[in-house]
């Protein structure tokens, strides 16, 4: 059965990468999808596109650092729809900088973004979602899981969105809302090119991830599965959940010293 058929789902951080790959699936099996982001032009091709398969796009212009603008984007799919039934925070920037070297505003930017993002979206969805005994879904990531060098505060903001979404799900246990976080390592997106260094900008040659890159569909595929099975958590790829085990188990100290043989200080100086 298509467990998705006429469900309304938000979606931040649809112009692009996971979220944009996610908006297409969903409405291939018949949701109705809102489409939130900053880029109202990227949002409209994706929403001419969905429409384009005979299914339903509202384009909600939307930059997730401000509250008010997320407000306006919950209430806008529900004046379109009359529901939610899914929420999906995919909406997310990437920071690969040794802690030290990173100017305060680029810490705080990306926080701002990947949590307080995750954060305002979540609140405002709640309600709605609470009605239709609906999914709450963040992106968060291995980093999110493990302390990664070159990694420390992007891994924080999804430490951040793990801690809230692990809470929120034995809240909401006794409401019937299904809470669900997603942890991949690297997939194949736009993010990566545009990872800021240190000052806040964009590297200009980002430092070659050292793991496999895995492809976009993979991800959906976890995303959409956590939502249909109603799962609290996916990993990808879906072997890191015995590796986080094992490291565990070991202490840390060798996990340690791989990760910093992989992400070296080297790597993470100021882009030129
Ligand atoms: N790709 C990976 O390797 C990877 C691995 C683990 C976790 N993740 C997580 O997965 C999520 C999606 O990442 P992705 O790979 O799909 O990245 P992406 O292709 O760069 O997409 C990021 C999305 O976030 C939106 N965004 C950024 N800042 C925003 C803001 N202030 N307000 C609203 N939207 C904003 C962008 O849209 P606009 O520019 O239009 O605003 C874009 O749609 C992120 O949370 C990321 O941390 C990604």
């Amino acid at each position: 059965m298509n467990c998705y058929r006429d469900k309304v789902v938000l979606i931040t951080g649809a112009s692009s990468g996971i979220g944009r790959a996610a908006a297409l699936r969903l409405a291939g099996y018949g949701a109705r999808l809102g489409l939130a982001s900053r880029s109202q032009a990227e949002l409209g091709k994706l929403c001419g596109e969905i429409e384009g398969q005979g299914s339903h796009a509202l384009v909600l212009p939307t930059d997730v650092t401000e509250a008010e603008q997320v407000r306006r984007a919950v209430d806008q799919t529900i004046e379109a729809y009359g529901k939610l039934d899914i929420l999906i925070c995919s909406a997310g920037l990437s920071l690969r900088a040794y802690f030290e070297d990173t100017t305060l505003e680029t810490l705080e930017r990306v926080m701002r973004v990947n949590f307080f993002g995750t954060l305002y979206a979540t609140h405002f969805a709640l309600p709605h979602v609470r009605k239709t005994k609906g999914s709450l879904v963040a992106m968060s990531s291995l980093t999110g899981k493990r302390g990664i060098p070159s990694y420390a505060l992007y891994g924080a903001s999804k430490f951040a969105i793990t801690g809230l979404y692990e809470a929120l799900r034995i809240e909401l246990a006794k409401d019937g809302v299904h809470v669900g976080v997603v942890s991949p390592a690297f997939v194949d997106t736009p993010l990566r090119t545009n990872v800021l260094g240190p000052d806040g900008q964009p590297w200009p040659e980002p430092p070659a991830p050292p793991f496999r890159i895995w492809p976009v569909e993979k991800c959906v595929d976890r995303l959409v599965r956590l939502i249909a099975r109603r799962q609290r958590e996916a990993l990808l790829p879906a072997f890191s959940g015995p590796l986080l085990l094992l490291d565990r188990i070991l202490g840390s100290r060798l996990g340690d010293r791989l990760l910093s043989k992989r992400f070296p200080h080297d790597n993470s100086k100021p882009p030129s």
